[in-house]
């Protein structure tokens, strides 16, 4: 049973998750540098392009009074993600599938909402609707916690990550990685707090004004 869970999380990572093999390799530990530098302690936490889900294990052990909602178009996604969870005796989440450009949720209820390696997947126009839609979901001052991929130092890891970017992430990645994530968060509206520079990570931590 532990063996076909494995082997269904590896398929898993690889069709929606190839951020967990770069980290893995290079960035061990950085999700839950991100959860940590969570200013507050929030109560209604949204991740959107959830995928595997990985950061809403670091989530729900840091918060275990939060509830979380996981957005993700493809349903198989969060079905892994459900069972992922509540292996680990997590409950207090919820799985909506939809587009992450108009979310089946009210708006202004959330503390928080995530968007961990997902914004890369998705062209300028929707990296900006998915922002704005953040937006509309958080409460006035509530949180929006975005990481993504950025250039590893050093020539050798320079030219890794340039063939792994290459061979598995989509070509609007060159925009990301020239910063266009910082700038489509701002033109959304929201006040960007801090910066964070972490391993093949960029951390942004903004908030709804
Ligand atoms: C790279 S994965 C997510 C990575 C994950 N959040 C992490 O922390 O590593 C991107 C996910 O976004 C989902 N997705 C892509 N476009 C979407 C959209 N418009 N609305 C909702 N989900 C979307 C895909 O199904 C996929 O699971």
């Amino acid at each position: 049973m532990r063996l076909a869970f494995f082997i269904r999380q590896i398929w898993f990572t690889l069709k929606f998750d190839i951020a967990d093999v770069a980290l893995f390799i290079s960035g061990k530990g950085v999700r839950r540098e991100i959860v940590s530098e969570i200013p507050i302690a929030p109560s209604m936490i949204v991740d959107m392009l959830t995928g595997t889900g990985s950061i809403l294990i670091e989530y729900a052990q840091a918060f275990p009074n939060a509830f979380i909602y996981a957005v993700d178009s493809d349903p198989k996604a969060l079905s892994f993600v459900s069972d992922r969870l509540t292996d680990r005796g997590i409950s207090r989440f919820q799985t909506i599938v939809g587009d992450a450009k108009d979310v089946k949720l009210p708006e202004g209820k959330a503390d928080l909402v995530n968007i961990s390696f997902g914004l890369h997947e998705l062209c300028f126009e929707d990296r900006r609707k998915v922002l704005l839609e953040a937006m509309r979901l958080l409460k006035t001052n509530g949180f929006l916690i975005v990481s993504d991929y950025r250039m590893p130092e050093g020539r050798g890891k320079g030219i890794l990550a340039r063939i792994f970017f290459r061979l598995f992430e989509p070509p609007w990645i060159s925009e990301v990685l020239k910063g266009d994530i910082k700038d489509a968060i701002q033109e959304a509206g929201f006040m960007l707090e801090r910066e964070y520079d972490l391993p093949l990570t960029s951390l942004f931590i903004a908030r709804n004004p």
